[in-house]
């Protein structure tokens, strides 16, 4: 049975579909000092399928409910699908006295299940953190799907180096296309400065590639500076659109002529589907 946590609801349904499994009736109460309490009543199968994108510290707190709800309810199998993992970007302890947040996550979920897939994980080595196996999925090989046919002389901008790689791997997608990438330094949780490279960009379509978009401070000024050196239309194509507070409001106002994203977080602009990678998984 697929069970879902409510993070994920529309991507747990595809994959109901997609693989034939039902789709188990879960129910997310909340008590009145706060606490949750997420539930399986019908739950009656060998393997447990859940779905769950961390997005919060709720998010996290009902996928242990749920590993330990289908225990109880029989399941011999349970395997937790994180189409986006919160706290991936904390894996490294940046300070004295910090924790490694993924790794302690990755401790809590591993205890109540047999096997983890997550989705373009910020660091694939965040995969090591889980006991049981682990395994990164990619999440971006169909984003170019959304993108315009007929883009002008394109070129895929990775907004830092590290992620180049999903930028040459849309830009094979699409068919064509130069790719680059800018030098990225974060001032703080919301600005970040971006150094252009040498590329030329005047007339010339641009897709800017991200594995999230969270505040979109990275893509606007990105953006930015496309603008200013006369890019024709920008894009954003990104596998995690967080999209957090006003960062709808950010890109628009930056000069973004579209963005696309998937459904590992369920938004308005998810509309590339990782199931198929998921299902190739299970
Ligand atoms: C960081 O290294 C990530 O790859 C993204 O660039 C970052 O998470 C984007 O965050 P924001 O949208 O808040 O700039």
């Amino acid at each position: 049975m697929i069970v879902s946590g409510s993070t994920s609801q529309v991507l747990a349904a595809t994959l109901s579909r997609e693989l034939g499994e039902p789709l188990a009736s879960v129910e997310y109460d909340r008590f009145p000092d706060g606490e949750l309490l997420a539930s399986v009543p019908g739950f009656d199968a060998d393997r447990a399928i859940i779905v769950a994108s961390t997005v919060s510290s709720d998010a996290h707190l009902e996928v242990l409910q749920l590993q330990d709800a289908v225990r109880e309810a029989g399941a011999s199998e349970v395997v937790t699908v994180l189409p986006y993992m919160g706290y991936a970007r904390q894996d490294r302890a940046f300070e004295t006295g910090h924790p490694i947040s993924a790794r302690a996550v990755a401790r809590a979920i591993s205890t109540g299940t047999d096997r983890v897939l997550t989705v373009t994980p910020h660091e694939e080595a965040v995969c090591s953190f889980f006991d049981p196996p682990a395994t990164a999925i990619d999440g971006e090989r169909h984003l170019a799907d959304a993108l315009p046919s007929a883009l002008e002389n394109p070129i895929f901008l990775a907004p830092d180096e590290g992620a180049i790689d999903l930028a040459e791997t849309v830009r094979d997608a699409y068919g064509t296309g130069d790719v680059d990438y800018f030098e990225k330094t974060r001032r703080s949780g919301t600005d970040v400065e971006i150094a252009p490279s040498d590329v030329s960009v005047a007339s010339r379509d641009v897709v800017v590639i991200d594995d999230i978009v969270a505040t979109g401070g990275t893509v606007a000024e990105a953006t930015a500076v496309l603008e200013r050196r006369n890019a024709g239309h920008v894009y954003v194509a990104c596998v995690h659109p967080l999209l957090v507070r006003t960062a709808y409001q950010r890109l628009a106002a930056a000069g973004v002529h579209d963005i696309v994203g998937t459904d590992t977080i369920e938004r308005p602009v998810s509309t590339v589907s990782v199931a198929p990678s998921i299902v190739d998984q299970l």
